[in-house]
């Protein structure tokens, strides 16, 4: 990838490494604390360092940064990593809404914001292990 390709990866966009920490800081700080995401909060550890830790490095990888949690972890195996917990249409529209608004709070840009929720969804999507979400 050229230096020009690379400076414009959804990672760089953020502001790197500090941006994409303030939005999953804001991301599980929100989760913590608002009622309407309790639903998805009480399905995480009581304390979400570890998963604020492995959000971020696999965040960075996948949004064009350092491929850190692949490094540390090797293949995320996302979906098969969501199966002990169930999922269906509304957890996937709570962690949404969550990151909709991190992405608003931490002052992403639009376009970009647009940009990463439809990235997002896909991924969101394909975690669902409910009946109600099966094919
Ligand atoms: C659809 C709704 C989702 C719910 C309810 C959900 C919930 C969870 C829970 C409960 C954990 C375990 C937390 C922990 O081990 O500390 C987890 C881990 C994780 N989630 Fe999600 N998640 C969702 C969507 C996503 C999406 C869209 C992504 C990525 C874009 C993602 C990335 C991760 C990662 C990287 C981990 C750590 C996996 C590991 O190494 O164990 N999740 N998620």
């Amino acid at each position: 990838m050229s230096e020009a390709a690379n400076a414009s990866t959804p990672y760089e966009l953020l502001g790197g490494e500090t941006g994409l920490r303030q939005l999953i800081n804001r991301f599980y700080d929100l989760m913590d604390t608002a009622p309407e995401y309790y639903g998805i909060r009480k399905l995480h550890p009581q304390d979400l360092s570890g998963s604020r830790d492995k959000l971020f490095m696999f965040l960075s990888g996948w949004l064009g940064g350092p491929g850190l949690y692949v490094e540390k972890f090797g293949h995320p195996m996302l979906r098969a990593r969501h199966l002990p917990f169930p999922i269906g249409n509304a957890e996937r529209d709570a962690w949404m809404a969550c990151m909709q608004q991190a992405l608003i709070e931490t002052g992403v840009e639009t376009s970009l914001r647009e940009g990463l929720l439809k990235a997002f969804f896909g991924t969101a999507d394909w975690m669902r292990n409910r009946p109600e979400g099966a094919e």
